[in-house]
């Protein structure tokens, strides 16, 4: 006889403190998720707040457990980056136990008030805007990869110093690659929806924007003063992938340039390009091939030392691993990053931490996994063919983009994070806030106004210009002004750049932004 199991129900002890949105989990959503998540952000819906995100815990749990979200495709053991998304194994585990005992929400007015995000620029209205024409999308039952060279009509030879890309609609946007054209060699192609990238090899890729990605901040302060020359003549090309289902839908992406003042010294040129390039491959159907690239190529090696800034690894819909390193037989070898699992659709260049110095002597290498069988569900073709190397988005493509200057004593040991939001200061506050702040920018000591009598409940955190917490502030209610000096708060311990106070008073959110100095 078939022996029946009887599930008895266990009476488990009830956690102490069960986890709960407003105490445990919205920080983390804040942190990971909703840079993109937020209302008018990149991602198709917001996960501010426990009402927005509990009706949707069986997609959250199954994009969490998958690592499907955050989007993220490096692998953080191999080397570190700035802007790192990735959770941690204690945040990941903290959401699925949240989400296993039943999302609890928690007390409503202990949510901690959430990070800022500005609606359309971060770093202002720079010194050359340049965009592209009012585009509508023809992604119907394929994505549609357009380019557009707009020239920049400049007049004379300027340094950039920052790289804002701001989508014209941010829902359909799905990547956009911005490339400097110094002699306007390249042209509009919006026929076909295949272009990929321009077709000369004068043409750099400057910077990239991906859904959530941060402008491209080159550290503009002493001691290290980044830059790109740009000049007459110019253009700008941009590469734009809008994805199925955003047919019949309108956007006008810009690129705000920032530059240098005009006779700043010290500036060190960076260079970005795909050193490690292989245009010399095919890939037979139905197989899984790899491919590699070295830089120099033959038996030649660097020939002097060189500080690599970013990588950009760039493969089509066939790929599925990608690595890119610096090796020289009997020494350290030099990472720069491994994607485990490629995919097409979260391409970005990631900058690292510390800039990495290649020395003299060492070569570059890179190594691809391509599959080109019917088992790759982004297989552009059914059943597989012989796919070439080649610039439309069903050709392949295998390269790897580096920001790399020559080398100077000490470039490996600078903090870029630190670097970066020390020169975040040069660009300029826009904000039409309730609170007020003297002086903005402030050094050592801040004073703070609200609008009314702060509440016991009152909430006030500070977050960086990334949205990740730093501190919270715990004010005596009755007060409206705040003065935060030397005395409160250790100043010293956050690194110079923009700031914004996040505060919930009397149930209402408020915000501002800050800038240290
Ligand atoms: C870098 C931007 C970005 C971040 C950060 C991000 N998402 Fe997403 N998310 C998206 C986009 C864009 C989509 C739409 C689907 C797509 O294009 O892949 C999406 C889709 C989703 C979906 C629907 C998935 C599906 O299969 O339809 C869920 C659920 C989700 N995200 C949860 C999260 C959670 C939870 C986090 C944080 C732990 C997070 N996301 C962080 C951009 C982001």
């Amino acid at each position: 006889m078939k022996k029946i199991l009887l599930v008895s129900s266990i009476l488990f002890p009830l956690l102490l403190s069960a986890q709960t949105w407003s105490s445990d989990v919205a920080q983390i959503f804040y942190n990971k998720c909703t840079a993109c998540h937020h209302p008018g952000g990149a991602a198709p819906f917001s996960l501010m707040t426990h009402a927005e995100v509990s009706p949707l815990a069986a997609a959250v749990y199954q994009c969490v457990n998958t690592g499907e979200m955050p989007p993220w495709p490096p692998d953080n053991n191999y080397q570190q980056y700035q802007h790192n998304r990735a959770l941690s194994n204690t945040e990941k585990t903290t959401i699925i136990g949240w989400l296993n005992n039943g999302a609890q929400e928690g007390n409503p007015n202990q949510t901690p008030p959430p990070p800022v995000y500005t609606s359309n620029t971060f770093l202002g209205n720079g010194d050359l805007q340049v965009q592209i024409p009012t585009y509508m999308s023809k992604a119907t039952t394929q994505d549609d990869y357009v380019c557009f060279n707009i020239p920049t009509n400049m007049t004379q030879n300027r340094i950039i110093k920052a790289v804002e890309v701001v989508p014209g609609n941010r829902e359909i946007v799905h990547h956009c690659l911005v490339y400097l054209d110094p002699t306007s060699i390249e042209s509009t192609d919006t026929i076909g929806g295949n272009c990929a990238s321009p077709s000369n090899g004068s043409t750099k890729l400057i910077t990239g924007y991906t859904p959530g990605a941060t402008p491209m901040i080159l550290p503009s302060t002493d001691p290290v003063k980044l830059g790109l020359d740009i000049g007459p003549g110019s253009s700008i090309y941009f590469a734009m992938h809008y994805p199925i289902g955003s047919y019949g839908l309108y956007d006008s992406t810009k690129v705000i340039l920032h530059f240098y003042p005009v006779g700043t010294t010290n500036v060190r040129q960076i260079s970005a390009g795909p050193l490690l390039a292989n245009y010399n491959f095919s890939l037979p159907a139905n197989q899984v091939s790899n491919l590699n690239a070295v830089y120099p190529p033959g038996a030649n090696t660097i020939p002097t030392n060189f500080s690599v800034l970013s990588v950009f690894p760039h493969m089509h819909l066939t790929g599925t691993k990608i690595k890119a390193y610096a090796y020289k037989p009997g020494a350290d070898t030099i990472k720069f990053v491994n994607i485990p699992k490629w995919d097409f659709m979260w391409q970005d260049f990631y900058f690292f931490k510390f800039m990495q110095k290649v020395p003299q002597g060492y070569k570059l290498k890179s190594e691809g996994t391509y599959d080109n069988t019917a088992n790759n569900p982004n297989n552009p073709n059914t059943p597989p063919q012989t796919i070439y190397s080649g610039f439309n988005t069903t050709d392949e493509m295998f390269l790897t983009y580096f920001h790399f200057l020559p080398y100077q004593p000490g470039d490996e040991t600078y903090d870029l994070e630190a670097l970066i939001s020390a020169s975040l200061n040069d660009y300029p506050i826009n904000d039409n806030s309730s609170i007020v702040a003297y002086p903005n920018p402030f050094d050592q000591q801040l004073t703070l106004s609200f609008p009314k009598s702060l509440e016991p409940n009152d909430q006030l955190y500070f977050y960086n210009a990334s949205g990740q917490l730093e501190f919270k502030l715990e004010p005596e209610s009755g007060t409206t002004e705040l003065q935060l000096g030397p005395e409160q708060i250790d100043w010293n311990k956050l690194p110079n750049g923009v700031y914004y106070l996040s505060a919930r008073l009397g149930g209402q959110l408020l915000s501002k932004k800050l800038i240290k100095f």
